[in-house]
């Protein structure tokens, strides 16, 4: 299937966050629409999709760099369409941003409850790093 791939706007925000909910990609603790928002809205950072002819969004990347490595997340191909080359072609789309930036390393996170798709990244030439994420949330608590 060819799609097309080009930076989301504005108007893609309802189309892509019913793509990340339809992957089971939205967790209780982030708004997606706003994570969509501040995404598109940075100078580092972008929301990828892949369009087919008729418009329909098969596949979505976010992609950005804190000023030394780069992050992909909502990695995502339509679940109609799984299997036919989607997600590696996000992966590498984000890949291309982040190398135009000058960036050397991609990096993303998987969620403990999703380590299945671990060998699709192996497959794309990821491996697993030897590191303790640690995190803090910086908002006020409710
Ligand atoms: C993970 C995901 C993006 C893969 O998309 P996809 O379009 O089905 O993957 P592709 O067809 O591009 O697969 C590329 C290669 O990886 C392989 N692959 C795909 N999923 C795999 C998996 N779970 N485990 C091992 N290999 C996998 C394919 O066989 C293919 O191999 P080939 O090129 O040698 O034939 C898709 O399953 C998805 O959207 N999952 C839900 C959202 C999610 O979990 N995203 C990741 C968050 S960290």
């Amino acid at each position: 299937m060819p799609l097309t791939i080009r930076p989301a706007g504005p108007d893609d925000e309802t189309r892509v966050v019913a793509l990340w909910r339809a992957c089971d990609l939205v967790t209780s603790y982030n708004d997606p629409g706003a994570d969509f928002r501040f995404a598109i809205a940075g100078a580092c950072s972008a929301v990828l999709i892949g369009e087919d002819e008729t418009r329909r969004i098969g596949g979505s990347v976010m992609v950005g760099h804190d000023g030394h490595r780069g992050w992909l997340y909502y990695v995502a191909a339509a679940p109609h369409a799984r299997g036919s080359g989607i997600g590696r072609l996000m992966v590498q789309a984000a890949e291309h941003w982040l190398r135009q930036c000058g960036v050397l390393k991609a990096q993303l996170l998987v969620r403990e409850t999703n380590t299945g798709v671990v060998a699709f990244y192996e497959h794309l030439g990821f491996e697993t790093a030897p590191r303790v994420v640690m995190s803090k949330w910086l908002h006020e608590p409710a």
